[in-house]
């Protein structure tokens, strides 16, 4: 069967870094890319990572209570879509029909039509334990540019 030509690619982004634009038309609803990496406990990222996170940055994606993936190791291009306040995608997570938390799998979907050009983003939902202090809303801070912008990549608590 003839592969499909790939709809994403990974470039310098205005918002961060490096980030993903589609390649072609995306239409609403369609699945675009899994988000992969190596599958860690929270104990785990937490030992490796409890520092480094401390900047804002990470490639880590909380998967459920008990996994996080970590893009760190083995990621794909999934790992350079930045979060948007006003985000053109979404990140869903298919739970396994078993229950085994392991099995459970990340996508990432267009939650509207997508032109060919434009940057894919989704909103990274981060909630952190701890109170989200004035400093540590700068540290996580957003520069999606919409109208909208919290200013901040952290999530209201519910
Ligand atoms: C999964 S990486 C995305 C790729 C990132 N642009 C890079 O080049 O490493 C997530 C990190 O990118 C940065 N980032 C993503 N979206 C951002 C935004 N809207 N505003 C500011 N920084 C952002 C933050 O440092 C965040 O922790
Ligand atoms: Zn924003």
């Amino acid at each position: 069967m003839p592969k499909q030509p790939l709809k994403i690619e990974a470039r310098k982004s205005p918002i961060h870094g490096n980030g993903v634009f589609a390649t072609r038309k995306i239409r609403k609803g369609e699945r675009i890319v899994r988000y992969v990496g190596a599958l860690r406990t929270h104990e785990d990222v937490d030992e490796a990572y409890g520092e480094v996170e401390e900047n804002g940055h990470t490639f880590l994606f909380t998967l459920n209570d008990d996994y996080v993936i970590d893009a760190n190791v083995r990621g794909n291009i999934a790992r350079w879509i930045n979060h948007s306040c006003d985000p053109n995608c979404e990140a869903v997570v298919e739970e396994d029909d078993k229950g085994r938390p392991e099995k459970d799998k990340v996508f990432i979907e267009a939650l509207r039509d997508i032109a060919r050009g434009e940057e894919l983003t989704y909103n990274y939902g981060i909630t952190l334990d701890e109170r989200h202090t004035p400093k540590l809303k700068k540290l996580w801070g957003c520069r999606c540019g919409k109208p909208d912008c919290t200013g901040t990549m952290l999530q209201p608590k519910r």
